[in-house]
């Protein structure tokens, strides 16, 4: 009698398992991620519209994900993240980024003064709490 006691006991306790298991996935949506607190989300906002799309870990834009992932980024180290501010402050400054050949064809993925004045003072870390 014991015995049959058990194996629904087992049963719940395996559903509960998979769902545990299931709820800890990592989450891969880019507006959810907390792992970058000094990533003001205004900051975020930007980086969604005009440069997410083909600097993200799925990207078929084989390229521009080799040289920065807006995914990684997230997930990587200080040290890491501030090489990586470097290089978009460099593109930024240079006027690289969204490609030229990019905006011919979508001119509204041009980085608006507000948007690059915004994405640099974060980049270049001039300004801490954008809020002001
Ligand atoms: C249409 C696709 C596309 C968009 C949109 C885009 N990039 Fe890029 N990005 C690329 C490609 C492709 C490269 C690689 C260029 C190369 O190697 O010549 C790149 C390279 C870079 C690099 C690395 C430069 C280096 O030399 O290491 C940075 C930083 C960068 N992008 C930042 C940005 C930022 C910031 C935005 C948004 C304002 C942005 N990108 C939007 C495609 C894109």
């Amino acid at each position: 009698m014991k015995k049959l006691f058990f194996l629904p006991a087992l049963a719940i306790l395996g559903l509960l398992f998979i769902q545990g298991v299931t709820k800890s996935e990592p989450e891969t949506k880019f507006i959810s991620h907390e792992i970058a607190p000094d990533m003001p989300p205004q900051v975020k906002a930007i980086v969604e519209q005009k440069c997410y799309g083909c600097h993200n870990a799925e990207s078929k834009n084989e390229k521009g994900k080799k040289k920065l992932d807006w995914d990684e980024f997230e997930a990587s180290k200080k040290a890491k993240q501030m090489a990586t501010k470097g290089k978009i402050v460099e593109a930024l400054e240079n006027g690289d980024m969204p490609p030229a050949k990019f905006l011919e064809n979508k001119p509204e993925g041009k980085l608006t003064e507000g948007e690059l004045a915004t994405l640099m003072e974060w980049s270049a870390g001039k300004k801490k709490s954008p809020k002001e």
